[in-house]
Protein backbone atom coordinates (compact mmCIF):
# COMPACT_ATOMS: atom_id res chain seq x y z
CA UNK A 1 0.00 0.00 0.00
CA UNK A 2 1.06 3.32 -0.88
CA UNK A 3 0.69 5.80 2.10
CA UNK A 4 0.94 9.42 1.21
CA UNK A 5 3.31 11.37 3.78
CA UNK A 6 0.90 14.25 4.15
CA UNK A 7 3.14 17.79 3.07
CA UNK A 8 1.87 20.08 5.86
CA UNK A 9 2.34 19.12 9.86
CA UNK A 10 -0.97 20.65 10.00
CA UNK A 11 -2.66 17.62 8.30
CA UNK A 12 -0.92 14.75 9.98
CA UNK A 13 -2.78 12.86 11.99
CA UNK A 14 0.16 11.59 14.40
CA UNK A 15 2.90 12.88 15.61
CA UNK A 16 6.02 10.64 13.17
CA UNK A 17 3.74 12.11 10.51
CA UNK A 18 4.00 15.51 11.39
CA UNK A 19 7.31 15.35 11.89
CA UNK A 20 8.58 14.01 8.58
CA UNK A 21 6.16 16.53 6.51
CA UNK A 22 7.55 18.73 4.23
CA UNK A 23 7.32 21.87 6.33
CA UNK A 24 10.09 20.30 9.04
CA UNK A 25 12.77 21.18 6.72
CA UNK A 26 14.58 24.09 7.58
CA UNK A 27 14.68 25.82 3.99
CA UNK A 28 16.96 28.03 5.90
CA UNK A 29 19.16 26.63 8.76
CA UNK A 30 19.49 29.36 10.82
CA UNK A 31 22.47 29.22 13.01
CA UNK A 32 21.54 31.95 15.02
CA UNK A 33 17.72 31.06 15.52
CA UNK A 34 18.81 27.49 16.47
CA UNK A 35 21.47 28.73 19.01
CA UNK A 36 18.84 31.00 20.61
CA UNK A 37 16.33 27.98 21.10
CA UNK A 38 19.40 26.07 22.43
CA UNK A 39 20.44 28.48 25.21
CA UNK A 40 18.92 27.06 28.48
CA UNK A 41 19.00 29.68 31.32
CA UNK A 42 16.12 30.32 34.11
CA UNK A 43 13.96 32.54 31.08
CA UNK A 44 14.30 29.93 28.13
CA UNK A 45 11.75 27.52 27.28
CA UNK A 46 14.08 23.50 28.43
CA UNK A 47 13.39 19.95 27.35
CA UNK A 48 12.67 17.37 30.40
CA UNK A 49 12.53 13.80 30.66
CA UNK A 50 11.45 12.18 33.31
CA UNK A 51 11.00 8.23 34.99
CA UNK A 52 8.69 7.03 31.89
CA UNK A 53 8.15 3.48 33.84
CA UNK A 54 6.44 5.52 36.61
CA UNK A 55 4.58 7.60 34.08
CA UNK A 56 3.43 4.27 32.27
CA UNK A 57 2.40 2.64 35.27
CA UNK A 58 -0.81 5.36 36.08
CA UNK A 59 -4.30 3.81 36.52
CA UNK A 60 -7.01 6.35 35.08
CA UNK A 61 -9.76 3.61 36.03
CA UNK A 62 -11.03 6.01 39.13
CA UNK A 63 -11.48 8.65 36.29
CA UNK A 64 -12.20 6.02 33.42
CA UNK A 65 -15.28 8.10 32.34
CA UNK A 66 -13.75 11.55 32.02
CA UNK A 67 -10.86 10.19 30.57
CA UNK A 68 -12.64 8.67 27.66
CA UNK A 69 -14.40 11.57 26.79
CA UNK A 70 -11.65 14.15 26.73
CA UNK A 71 -9.72 11.33 24.47
CA UNK A 72 -12.92 11.04 22.23
CA UNK A 73 -12.59 14.82 21.66
CA UNK A 74 -9.04 15.29 21.08
CA UNK A 75 -9.49 12.02 18.57
CA UNK A 76 -12.20 13.85 16.91
CA UNK A 77 -9.24 16.42 16.35
CA UNK A 78 -11.21 19.81 15.31
CA UNK A 79 -8.08 21.42 14.43
CA UNK A 80 -6.68 19.15 11.68
CA UNK A 81 -5.58 21.00 8.64
CA UNK A 82 -6.00 24.25 10.86
CA UNK A 83 -2.43 25.05 11.60
CA UNK A 84 -1.37 26.55 8.40
CA UNK A 85 -1.21 29.55 6.27
CA UNK A 86 -4.73 30.15 4.41
CA UNK A 87 -5.69 33.07 2.30
CA UNK A 88 -6.55 34.82 6.18
CA UNK A 89 -2.83 34.60 6.60
CA UNK A 90 -2.05 38.52 5.58
CA UNK A 91 1.01 39.30 3.90
CA UNK A 92 4.06 40.49 6.30
CA UNK A 93 6.50 43.65 5.36
CA UNK A 94 9.43 41.74 7.27
CA UNK A 95 11.39 44.42 6.27
CA UNK A 96 9.84 47.84 6.95
CA UNK A 97 8.78 46.31 10.43
CA UNK A 98 10.44 48.38 12.89
CA UNK A 99 14.02 46.48 13.66
CA UNK A 100 12.97 46.64 18.05
CA UNK A 101 9.90 45.21 17.41
CA UNK A 102 11.25 42.68 14.69
CA UNK A 103 13.66 41.76 17.41
CA UNK A 104 11.41 40.77 19.87
CA UNK A 105 8.63 39.55 17.58
CA UNK A 106 11.40 37.36 16.76
CA UNK A 107 12.35 36.15 19.85
CA UNK A 108 8.65 35.66 20.95
CA UNK A 109 8.06 33.15 17.76
CA UNK A 110 11.44 31.25 18.20
CA UNK A 111 10.84 30.76 22.28
CA UNK A 112 7.31 29.58 21.66
CA UNK A 113 8.55 27.26 18.65
CA UNK A 114 11.20 25.94 21.33
CA UNK A 115 8.20 25.78 24.03
CA UNK A 116 6.19 23.72 21.54
CA UNK A 117 8.70 20.98 20.38
CA UNK A 118 9.83 20.57 24.34
CA UNK A 119 6.17 19.43 25.16
CA UNK A 120 6.33 17.43 21.65
CA UNK A 121 9.51 15.67 22.32
CA UNK A 122 8.38 14.70 25.95
CA UNK A 123 5.09 14.05 24.83
CA UNK A 124 6.26 11.60 22.14
CA UNK A 125 8.89 10.02 24.12
CA UNK A 126 6.67 8.63 26.72
CA UNK A 127 4.27 7.94 23.59
CA UNK A 128 7.30 5.28 22.68
CA UNK A 129 8.36 4.37 25.66
CA UNK A 130 5.02 3.40 27.34
CA UNK A 131 2.86 0.13 27.27
CA UNK A 132 0.08 1.59 28.61
CA UNK A 133 -2.70 2.27 26.03
CA UNK A 134 -4.47 5.05 28.52
CA UNK A 135 -1.25 6.75 28.67
CA UNK A 136 0.63 6.12 25.13
CA UNK A 137 -2.98 7.19 23.32
CA UNK A 138 -2.84 10.81 24.93
CA UNK A 139 0.98 11.29 24.89
CA UNK A 140 0.31 10.64 20.80
CA UNK A 141 -2.45 13.11 20.51
CA UNK A 142 -0.80 16.09 22.40
CA UNK A 143 2.78 14.72 20.55
CA UNK A 144 0.77 15.43 17.67
CA UNK A 145 -1.03 18.31 18.41
CA UNK A 146 2.55 20.05 19.75
CA UNK A 147 4.19 19.27 16.59
CA UNK A 148 1.49 20.99 14.59
CA UNK A 149 1.99 24.10 16.73
CA UNK A 150 5.63 24.25 16.60
CA UNK A 151 5.40 23.34 12.45
CA UNK A 152 3.28 26.55 12.33
CA UNK A 153 5.56 28.72 14.19
CA UNK A 154 8.29 27.50 11.81
CA UNK A 155 6.51 28.70 8.91
CA UNK A 156 6.15 32.58 10.32
CA UNK A 157 9.89 32.25 11.11
CA UNK A 158 10.56 31.21 7.42
CA UNK A 159 8.87 34.14 6.46
CA UNK A 160 11.71 36.30 7.91
CA UNK A 161 14.40 33.91 6.70
CA UNK A 162 14.72 32.47 9.82
CA UNK A 163 14.35 28.86 11.04
CA UNK A 164 14.80 26.51 13.94
CA UNK A 165 16.67 23.25 13.24
CA UNK A 166 14.34 21.32 15.35
CA UNK A 167 16.06 17.96 14.86
CA UNK A 168 19.21 19.05 15.43
CA UNK A 169 17.56 21.04 19.09
CA UNK A 170 16.09 16.94 19.87
CA UNK A 171 19.83 15.88 19.55
CA UNK A 172 21.81 19.05 20.90
CA UNK A 173 19.81 20.59 23.59
CA UNK A 174 20.22 19.40 27.14
CA UNK A 175 17.49 18.16 29.37
CA UNK A 176 16.30 18.04 32.34
CA UNK A 177 15.18 15.38 34.43
CA UNK A 178 11.75 15.96 36.55
CA UNK A 179 10.28 13.61 38.22
CA UNK A 180 6.68 12.45 36.92
CA UNK A 181 5.05 14.57 39.83
CA UNK A 182 7.13 17.65 38.79
CA UNK A 183 6.13 17.02 35.23
CA UNK A 184 2.75 17.43 36.04
CA UNK A 185 2.57 20.24 38.11
CA UNK A 186 5.14 22.42 35.70
CA UNK A 187 3.00 20.71 32.49
CA UNK A 188 -0.38 21.32 33.95
CA UNK A 189 0.66 24.93 34.83
CA UNK A 190 2.52 25.59 31.37
CA UNK A 191 -0.64 24.34 29.33
CA UNK A 192 -2.74 25.88 31.62
CA UNK A 193 -1.20 29.46 31.20
CA UNK A 194 -0.23 28.72 27.46
CA UNK A 195 -4.00 28.72 27.02
CA UNK A 196 -4.54 32.02 29.39
CA UNK A 197 -1.85 33.85 27.27
CA UNK A 198 -3.40 32.82 23.99
CA UNK A 199 -6.64 33.66 24.49
CA UNK A 200 -5.73 36.95 26.44
CA UNK A 201 -4.15 38.29 23.41
CA UNK A 202 -7.13 36.42 21.31
CA UNK A 203 -9.39 38.41 22.98
CA UNK A 204 -7.53 42.14 23.04
CA UNK A 205 -6.92 41.95 19.16
CA UNK A 206 -10.35 40.59 18.49
CA UNK A 207 -11.74 43.99 20.17
CA UNK A 208 -8.66 45.62 18.59
CA UNK A 209 -7.64 44.58 15.28
CA UNK A 210 -5.46 47.35 14.50
CA UNK A 211 -2.95 46.06 16.82
CA UNK A 212 -3.08 42.60 14.89
CA UNK A 213 0.73 43.47 13.31
CA UNK A 214 1.06 39.86 11.91
CA UNK A 215 -1.58 36.99 11.05
CA UNK A 216 -0.56 34.09 13.44
CA UNK A 217 -2.62 35.75 16.00
CA UNK A 218 -5.84 34.61 14.27
CA UNK A 219 -4.64 31.18 15.17
CA UNK A 220 -4.92 31.64 18.95
CA UNK A 221 -8.30 31.04 19.45
CA UNK A 222 -7.72 27.01 18.24
CA UNK A 223 -4.26 26.81 19.16
CA UNK A 224 -5.25 27.59 23.23
CA UNK A 225 -8.26 25.05 22.78
CA UNK A 226 -5.61 22.44 22.35
CA UNK A 227 -3.89 23.94 25.13
CA UNK A 228 -6.35 23.39 27.37
CA UNK A 229 -7.32 19.93 26.53
CA UNK A 230 -3.72 19.17 27.02
CA UNK A 231 -4.35 20.90 30.91
CA UNK A 232 -7.03 19.15 31.55
CA UNK A 233 -5.48 15.54 30.55
CA UNK A 234 -2.97 16.50 32.88
CA UNK A 235 -5.79 17.83 35.47
CA UNK A 236 -7.28 13.68 35.15
CA UNK A 237 -4.01 12.40 35.90
CA UNK A 238 -3.74 14.35 38.93
CA UNK A 239 -6.90 13.06 40.27
CA UNK A 240 -5.98 9.72 39.54
CA UNK A 241 -3.62 10.18 42.87
CA UNK A 242 -5.14 12.14 45.54
CA UNK A 243 -1.40 12.60 47.38
CA UNK A 244 -0.19 14.72 44.42
CA UNK A 245 -2.29 17.63 45.54
CA UNK A 246 -3.37 17.55 49.27
CA UNK A 247 0.19 16.36 50.83
CA UNK A 248 1.54 19.02 53.29
CA UNK A 249 4.66 18.29 51.16
CA UNK A 250 3.20 18.55 47.75
CA UNK A 251 1.66 21.60 48.41
CA UNK A 252 4.46 23.26 49.01
CA UNK A 253 5.52 21.85 45.58
CA UNK A 254 2.44 22.87 44.49
CA UNK A 255 2.64 26.66 45.76
CA UNK A 256 6.48 26.20 44.82
CA UNK A 257 5.94 25.92 41.06
CA UNK A 258 2.62 28.48 40.41
CA UNK A 259 5.52 31.12 42.12
CA UNK A 260 8.20 30.14 39.53
CA UNK A 261 5.96 29.84 36.71
CA UNK A 262 3.93 33.09 37.39
CA UNK A 263 7.28 35.11 38.46
CA UNK A 264 8.83 33.76 34.87
CA UNK A 265 6.25 34.49 32.78
CA UNK A 266 6.52 38.08 34.37
CA UNK A 267 10.44 38.45 33.79
CA UNK A 268 10.37 37.03 30.27
CA UNK A 269 7.05 39.09 28.88
CA UNK A 270 8.96 42.36 30.33
CA UNK A 271 11.55 41.60 28.13
CA UNK A 272 9.55 42.59 25.17
CA UNK A 273 8.67 45.87 25.74
CA UNK A 274 7.99 47.07 21.55
CA UNK A 275 5.64 43.80 21.42
CA UNK A 276 3.85 44.52 23.88
CA UNK A 277 3.49 48.33 23.16
CA UNK A 278 2.88 47.35 19.61
CA UNK A 279 -0.49 44.84 20.34
CA UNK A 280 -1.19 47.98 22.62
CA UNK A 281 -1.13 45.44 25.97
CA UNK A 282 0.19 46.82 29.65
CA UNK A 283 2.80 43.94 30.66
CA UNK A 284 1.84 44.25 33.97
CA UNK A 285 -2.23 44.28 33.41
CA UNK A 286 -1.01 41.36 30.57
CA UNK A 287 0.64 39.45 32.98
CA UNK A 288 -1.95 40.13 35.75
CA UNK A 289 -4.53 39.23 33.63
CA UNK A 290 -3.07 35.81 32.85
CA UNK A 291 -2.84 35.04 36.14
CA UNK A 292 -6.21 35.65 37.27
CA UNK A 293 -7.17 33.18 34.81
CA UNK A 294 -4.90 30.53 35.29
CA UNK A 295 -5.55 30.87 39.06
CA UNK A 296 -9.26 30.60 38.43
CA UNK A 297 -8.74 27.32 35.96
CA UNK A 298 -6.38 25.73 38.42
CA UNK A 299 -8.92 25.65 41.11
CA UNK A 300 -10.38 22.32 39.41
CA UNK A 301 -7.34 20.74 40.68
CA UNK A 302 -5.22 22.57 43.07
CA UNK A 303 -5.87 23.17 46.60
CA UNK A 304 -5.28 26.95 46.42
CA UNK A 305 -3.74 29.74 44.79
CA UNK A 306 -2.24 32.60 45.21
CA UNK A 307 -2.80 35.44 46.29
CA UNK A 308 -2.06 37.94 43.34
CA UNK A 309 -3.97 40.70 44.76
CA UNK A 310 -1.06 41.12 47.99
CA UNK A 311 0.74 44.15 48.76
CA UNK A 312 3.90 42.12 48.69
CA UNK A 313 2.91 40.33 44.82
CA UNK A 314 3.59 43.15 42.09
CA UNK A 315 6.48 44.95 44.47
CA UNK A 316 8.53 41.57 44.45
CA UNK A 317 7.62 40.96 40.99
CA UNK A 318 9.26 44.36 39.71
CA UNK A 319 11.99 43.59 41.99
CA UNK A 320 12.98 40.73 40.26
CA UNK A 321 12.30 42.03 36.83
CA UNK A 322 14.94 44.94 38.20
CA UNK A 323 17.26 42.31 39.18
CA UNK A 324 17.09 40.32 35.57
CA UNK A 325 17.72 43.46 33.76
CA UNK A 326 20.92 43.87 36.51
CA UNK A 327 22.28 40.45 35.21
CA UNK A 328 21.82 40.80 32.29
CA UNK A 329 23.32 43.82 31.83
CA UNK A 330 26.43 42.65 34.55
CA UNK A 331 26.64 39.51 31.70
CA UNK A 332 26.93 42.10 28.52
CA UNK A 333 29.59 44.36 31.06
CA UNK A 334 31.87 41.30 31.33
CA UNK A 335 35.09 41.61 33.60
CA UNK A 336 35.01 41.76 37.54
CA UNK A 337 32.45 44.63 37.21
CA UNK A 338 30.12 42.60 35.19
CA UNK A 339 30.46 39.59 37.73
CA UNK A 340 29.50 42.12 40.75
CA UNK A 341 26.63 43.31 39.33
CA UNK A 342 25.70 39.32 38.02
CA UNK A 343 26.43 38.71 41.82
CA UNK A 344 23.93 41.37 43.05
CA UNK A 345 21.12 40.88 40.58
CA UNK A 346 20.96 37.01 41.84
CA UNK A 347 20.42 37.66 45.10
CA UNK A 348 17.99 40.55 45.03
CA UNK A 349 16.08 37.97 42.35
CA UNK A 350 16.61 35.66 45.12
CA UNK A 351 15.33 37.38 48.13
CA UNK A 352 12.22 38.99 45.92
CA UNK A 353 11.37 35.22 45.15
CA UNK A 354 11.31 34.50 49.23
CA UNK A 355 9.05 37.62 49.28
CA UNK A 356 6.82 36.27 46.55
CA UNK A 357 6.65 32.39 48.15
CA UNK A 358 5.97 33.78 51.41
CA UNK A 359 2.75 35.67 50.48
CA UNK A 360 -0.06 33.31 52.18
CA UNK A 361 -1.65 31.45 49.37
CA UNK A 362 -5.72 31.06 49.41
CA UNK A 363 -6.96 28.25 50.35
CA UNK A 364 -9.54 26.38 47.68
CA UNK A 365 -12.13 23.22 48.07
CA UNK A 366 -10.83 21.13 45.17
CA UNK A 367 -14.44 20.30 43.24
CA UNK A 368 -14.81 16.41 43.11
CA UNK A 369 -14.52 16.40 38.80
CA UNK A 370 -11.75 18.55 37.53
CA UNK A 371 -13.05 18.97 33.94
CA UNK A 372 -13.67 22.16 32.83
CA UNK A 373 -13.87 23.42 29.34
CA UNK A 374 -12.71 26.54 28.15
CA UNK A 375 -14.68 29.83 28.75
CA UNK A 376 -12.68 32.88 28.37
FE1 LIG B 1 1.07 23.72 21.89
FE1 LIG C 1 0.08 21.85 24.78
Amino acid sequence: MNVQRPTHSADASTVEDALAAGNYDPVIDSKTATDVALQNTLLTPRFYTTDFDELDAIDVSSVREEWDKLIGQMKADPNKGHFKKNEDWDHIDWDGMEPKLKAEFIDFLISSCTAEFSGCVLYKEMKRRGSNKDITELFQLMARDEARHAGFINDALREAGIAVNLGFLTQAKKYTYFRPKFIYYATYLSEKIGYARYITIYRHLEANPDKRFHPIFKWFCEWCNDEFSHGEAFALLMKTDPKLTESYANRLWIKFFLTAVFSTMWVRDHQRPAFHAALGVDPEWYGQEVFRKTSEISKQVFPMTLDINHPRWIPALRRMQDANAQIADGRKQGGLGGWFARMAGSAKAGAAFVSLLTIPVEKNAVPDSPRLEPAY
